[in-house]
């Protein structure tokens, strides 16, 4: 046999894997009976399982029953039926700017996808090269951001001290950005801190906003996960819309729908002029072509047949409250037992945050801690999906905590 040839690929680098992805398949392997998963950002039940929302069970059926369905390819820009009304989810069914023609709508690889079509868009197209993410913000931002050559900058946004909005520092941040400079928000649910501005700071956000003139970039991953009202945690996006501001809006539907490997999601450009509408549209279609020609089908006809029906959208609204409900009982079901177990520090932060996740303040080495002595898998920056605590694992989780914080 002769000797192996040196690979072209030999100088290439290993990296290291994903952190949260690395831990989830940790969390899997792990043969611990009382192992608890508080690491990625998907539902599970009282059972810690994944929960098929109902209403998709349902539809599913409906869809995969449809003696008319095939496989074909869909269009460029996705399914129509779809887009329409995500847009009008986001944006507010009586949008002004919806109805006159103000946004391009294009269906994308979720939540992910939205965030790259936009920024590759923004990348080739808008006149200001320079993003502003939140210190902190979910894991993928900035690679997303920098993959396409766009340059990051932060701006701050948690308060470790309050472990609330640094709201000040925030707009003094974001009036140093020049004119033009892409501003990322979360619209509602922040991850990973799950603290979101309240309406009057929204207000004053989008006032220096106007006047730096910056470009709005929001991610909307966990619209209905925050109040439990959809279009409560839409405020923000429809309050900038009907400011007039040009902006976009990535929309993810993993959570709400718990369609996470199905990568349903859209992107919304939202333009001050209709006329511009038809040439963005044909730009994003070149770019989506040239990357994935098409978006997956089977999720849009899931999450179509339930935004354009009134009896299956309540039947969705009821699964929401079913998944936001039982993670503020378990908000305040850890808060409590930490609060029983006398354990150092305040807790209240953990039921005053919202959405999926609480920033819990512990620190990297108590993490370290929790996830090899005691199988609690969290990210190493404190981050734990509430979805993850159930009555059957909540005490044994306060009953970590609480020795690691106390060194035991
Ligand atoms: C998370 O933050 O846990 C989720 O959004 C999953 C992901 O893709 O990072």
């Amino acid at each position: 046999m002769t000797a192996d040839k040196m690979s072209q690929f030999a100088g290439i680098a290993t990296i290291p894997g994903d952190p949260l992805f690395e831990l989830v398949a940790r969390y899997k392997a792990d043969t611990f009976d009382k192992k608890v998963d508080l690491s990625i950002g998907a539902y599970r039940d009282d059972t810690g399982h994944p929960w098929v929302l109902p209403v998709v069970k349902k539809v599913d059926s409906l869809v995969s029953s449809d003696p008319t369905l095939d496989h074909e390819y869909l269009p460029i820009t996705g399914l129509a039926d779809f887009t329409a009304p995500a847009a009008r989810l986001v944006l507010g069914k009586k949008s002004d700017v919806v109805k006159a023609g103000h946004v391009a709508s294009v269906q994308t690889i979720s939540g992910t996808g939205a965030n790259h079509l936009g920024a590759l868009f923004l990348a080739r197209h808008h006149r200001s090269k320079v993003i502003y993410i939140p210190d902190p913000t979910w894991a993928n931002h900035r690679a997303i951001f920098e993959n396409v050559g766009l340059t990051v900058k932060t701006y701050p946004y948690f308060d470790k001290a309050t472990r609330g909005l640094a709201f000040d520092d925030m707009l003094a941040a974001l009036e140093q950005a020049n004119d033009g400079d892409i501003i990322l928000l979360h619209a509602c649910a922040h991850n990973p801190t799950g603290v979101d501005p309240s309406q009057e700071q929204w207000t004053r956000i989008a006032e220096v906003v106007k006047r730096r003139n910056l470009f709005t970039f929001f991610d909307t991953a966990y619209q209905g996960f925050a109040s439990g009202d959809l279009d409560r945690d839409a405020w923000a996006v429809q309050h900038f819309a009907q400011l007039g501001f040009e902006m976009m809006v990535c929309q993810s539907f993993s959570k709400n729908f718990g369609l996470y490997g199905q990568r349903t999601g859209a992107l919304h450009v939202v333009m001050s002029d209709p006329a511009a509408r038809t040439a963005v549209i044909s730009q994003l279609a070149k770019l989506q072509r040239a990357e994935i020609s098409n978006p997956p089908a089977y999720g849009a006809r899931i999450v179509a047949r339930v935004l354009n029906s009134e009896s299956l959208f309540e039947e969705w609204v009821h699964d929401l409250n079913v998944m936001s409900s039982r993670i503020i009982a378990m908000r305040h079901a850890l808060r409590d037992r930490l609060v029983q177990l006398g354990t150092p520090g305040t807790w209240d932060h953990i039921v005053n945050q919202i959405g999926m996740f609480s920033f819990t303040g512990l620190a990297p080495e108590l993490v370290d801690r929790l996830v090899n002595e005691f199988h609690i898998y969290l990210s190493r920056n404190g981050r734990i999906s509430m979805a993850g605590l159930n009555t059957h694992n909540v005490d044994y989780v306060a009953q970590c905590i609480d020795k690691v914080v106390r060194g035991n």
